[in-house]
């Protein structure tokens, strides 16, 4: 059989700006910015973006381009059959089906508000109706609805599903944004907010910063999927000469842009409302939004179905590269069919699902704590084994399909990511261990 390849040209880029782009920009990254300081951290974050994140990407394509395997494949191939590797490898899946886990729970609040705009369920108090949507048993029920639909996307294969799946999203939600912005700050008190997420708050970086780091850190990895594999199986259906280097900063730029585009409906539209920032925890995206809505009548309802709608095929082309992962670990390496290593995988995901759904405490280890501590390792992990492992190797695959500038990068981001970068990502888990346990 011989392996699949994406069939366009831009069919890559738009599967990774689709696994890029998801409800880590609408949903974790206002949630982590909230928590860690506003503008403070946003400004952190923008700099590990550059510094680490597009790096650490470009890591993962050489990865995945040259061995054409998942994670575990990949790792253990290039490495001459090391087992150590290969057991890294299956963390990285083992990350991913954690992560799909609490992403399928986040998805069917998605779901959840997309119908009830239609019936303007949040209208009378979204904040009450958000605390009381998002854990329990009916949480569940619509997790099991988003992790149904990520689950047949996954089965029709990388071409069929994926890559159609993935070409309406992007303009779609910036358009949604860029109009729903432009709305908010015609409301008054909106400015404040822009001062929340904007204005650089020097003075709150600078006493808490070990607070924060690990938390934009984390953010990062979530933000861009790399760390877990998402990015090493992409690139391994890779089947002509890409411009990596391209690529790369081409999706960490739109990435970042749509995770911005949140930051400014979200924040200016809490303060608008006079709603607390710090206390929305993983629903400011829901309460701020529906706030909103609920004000316009009619015309919110439309406005929210449209709004959920489209965040939930972002959602969706996030949760399949994640769903993905695992599966294409049991065909390639356990000789299952594409079906069966669905089947299998989405069982083992909705028991996930609804640990995390049933108990929000759970739900915040996953999604904050675990994020924070398994993703950098995992980025790590695969950094040092393109430094130390592939060496001139990685270098070579680097450059291949690169122009001219980004073959001039190709020496210093070697020494870059064997080095500097792996070190930094573990100082930032170990002084997250330590604060966690301490
Ligand atoms: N990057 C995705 C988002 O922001 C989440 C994701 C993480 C997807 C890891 C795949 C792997 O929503
Ligand atoms: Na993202």
């Amino acid at each position: 059989m011989t392996r699949e390849t994406w069939k366009t040209q831009v069919g890559f880029i738009l599967a990774a700006v689709g696994s890029a782009v998801g409800l880590g920009n609408v949903w974790r990254f206002p949630w982590m910015t909230a928590n860690n300081g506003g503008s403070a951290f946003l400004l952190l974050y923008l700099c590990i973006i550059v510094l680490v994140g597009v790096p650490g990407l470009l890591g993962a394509f050489v990865i995945g381009r040259r061995s054409k395997r998942n994670p575990v494949g990949a790792l253990r191939s290039l490495s001459g059959g090391s087992r150590l590797w290969g057991a890294f490898g299956l963390l990285a899946v083992c990350t991913t089906v954690l992560l799909v886990s609490f992403y399928t729970v986040v998805g069917g609040w998605f779901v959840r508000y997309t119908a009830a705009s239609i019936t303007g369920g949040y209208f009378a108090d979204p904040g009450a109706y958000f605390g009381s949507v998002n854990y329990g048993l009916p949480a569940f029920g619509f997790a099991l609805l988003f992790l149904a639909a990520t689950a047949v996307i996954v089965y029709g294969g990388v071409e069929r599903g994926i890559e159609r799946a993935t070409k309406l999203m992007m303009p779609a939600i910036v358009v949604f944004l860029i109009a729903l912005i432009a709305w908010t700050f015609t409301r008054p008190g909106s400015m404040d907010g822009l001062t929340f997420f904007l204005s650089p708050d020097l003075a709150y970086l600078r006493t808490h910063f070990l607070d924060i780091l690990p938390a934009a850190v984390g953010q990062a990895m979530f933000t861009l999927s790399v760390g877990t594999g998402t990015m090493i199986t992409y690139a391994s259906y890779l089947g002509e000469e890409r411009s990596l280097p391209f690529d790369a900063t081409t999706i960490a730029v739109l990435n970042t842009a749509v995770g911005v585009l949140a930051g400014l409906l979200v924040f200016p539209l809490l303060f608008s409302f006079g709603l607390d920032v710090g206390s929305g925890g993983p629903g400011a995206i829901f309460v701020s939004v529906a706030s909103a809505f609920s004000t316009l009548g009619l015309f919110g309802r439309v406005l929210g179905v449209v709004f959920f709608a489209v965040v939930l095929l972002a959602a969706l082309s996030s949760s399949i590269s994640m769903l993905e992962i695992p599966v294409a670990y049991l065909v390639d390496e356990r000789d299952f069919s594409r079906g069966r290593a669905t089947g299998v995988m989405a069982g083992v995901v909705a028991v996930g699902a609804a640990v995390c759904a049933l108990d929000a405490s759970v739900f915040s280890l996953f999604a904050d704590t675990l994020v924070n501590l398994l993703m950098p390792t995992g980025l790590a992990g695969f950094l040092l084994f393109v430094g130390w492992v592939l060496g001139k190797n990685a270098l070579s695959e680097y450059e291949a399909g690169a122009g001219p500038l980004g073959r001039a990068l190709g020496s210093p981001w070697l020494l870059f990511v064997g080095v500097p970068i792996p070190i930094f990502l573990l100082f930032t888990v170990i002084s997250r261990l330590l604060s966690t346990l301490g």
